[in-house]
């Protein structure tokens, strides 16, 4: 019989560990030449989560949770890792220890902050301490908005400026997207008393709206620069990351609509 905690267990694992291995790869493609050594940490960060995905991959829904709870504490530690790792980068580069190097500090930030996250998930799992819904949906959204935030305003550094139109666009929604999670952090001060049903509702309504938009539009320059039709320093599996956490973002927001619903029709 398939088991709630092993299938979001691997649910979580499968995506992240993608994304972690796929960061490895940014982060490498970043460092200078001469960086041998964080060039090998990061490919050795790389083999780690291509391992983890390919091991989340031979275990079903019906594997032993005893297993996977021990899988999730394997998987927890290699995060801490990697985690580890990108502060560090984070601090070599904005102590000039990297002059000419491509990452900028906000992705590495980012990519940190998307570590702790996958990090948070794995714990919440193991001790089977979940958010209450409405602290859930506040919470991943002010998560998640400011993800999408981040998103934009690195498509909108990393295409050629010679891009006029997709550069205004990618700061029109970082514009947007930081207003949302302003709201989003309002409604956060605002608890308990925002966490109504209307104001929740609302709250992913139009949270949705623009990230559709923003997912659209991520699949247009992914496409675009995969075919080469658009000048850009953008990796074309950066492209594809970036358009894969929106989808996320998305499922995620209607999971919660699901659930917010459900509770309606059940009074
Ligand atoms: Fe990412
Ligand atoms: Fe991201």
């Amino acid at each position: 019989m398939p088991n709630e905690f092993v299938k979001r267990s691997l649910d979580e694992i499968r995506f992240w560990s993608r994304i972690m291995k796929e960061h490895s790869l940014f982060l490498k493609l970043g460092f200078r030449c001469e960086d041998t050594q964080l060039i090998q940490e990061a490919n050795q960060f790389y083999r780690i989560f291509e391992q983890i995905e390919a091991k989340s991959h031979s275990f079903t829904d019906t594997t032993d949770p005893e297993q996977i709870k021990h899988f999730n504490m394997e998987v927890h530690s290699a995060v801490s890792h990697i985690w580890v790792f990108k502060r560090k980068i984070l601090g070599l580069i904005i102590q000039c220890k990297l002059p000419g190097g491509n990452n900028f500090p906000l992705l590495v930030d980012h990519t940190s902050r998307e570590a702790n996250y996958f990090r948070n998930r794995l714990e919440e799992l193991n001790t089977g301490r979940l958010e209450p819904l409405p602290d859930a949906i506040i919470d991943e959204n002010v998560f998640f908005l400011r993800i999408m935030a981040d998103h934009a305003k690195f498509i909108g550094h990393l295409l050629d400026p010679s891009e006029r139109q997709l550069v205004e666009q990618a700061r029109n929604f970082s514009q947007d997207f930081d207003q949302l999670l302003f709201q989003a952090i309002d409604l956060s001060g605002m608890r308990p008393q925002s966490q109504t049903q209307p104001l929740l509702d609302q709250f992913l309504d139009q949270n949705r709206v623009s990230v559709v938009s923003l997912r659209d539009f991520k699949k247009t320059a992914r496409d675009l620069i995969e075919a080469c039709r658009i000048k850009s320093i953008i990796h074309p599996l950066l492209a594809d990351h970036v358009f894969r956490e929106a989808e996320r973002f998305l499922h995620i927001i209607d999971l919660f609509e699901a659930s917010l619903t459900g509770k309606e029709v059940t009074g």
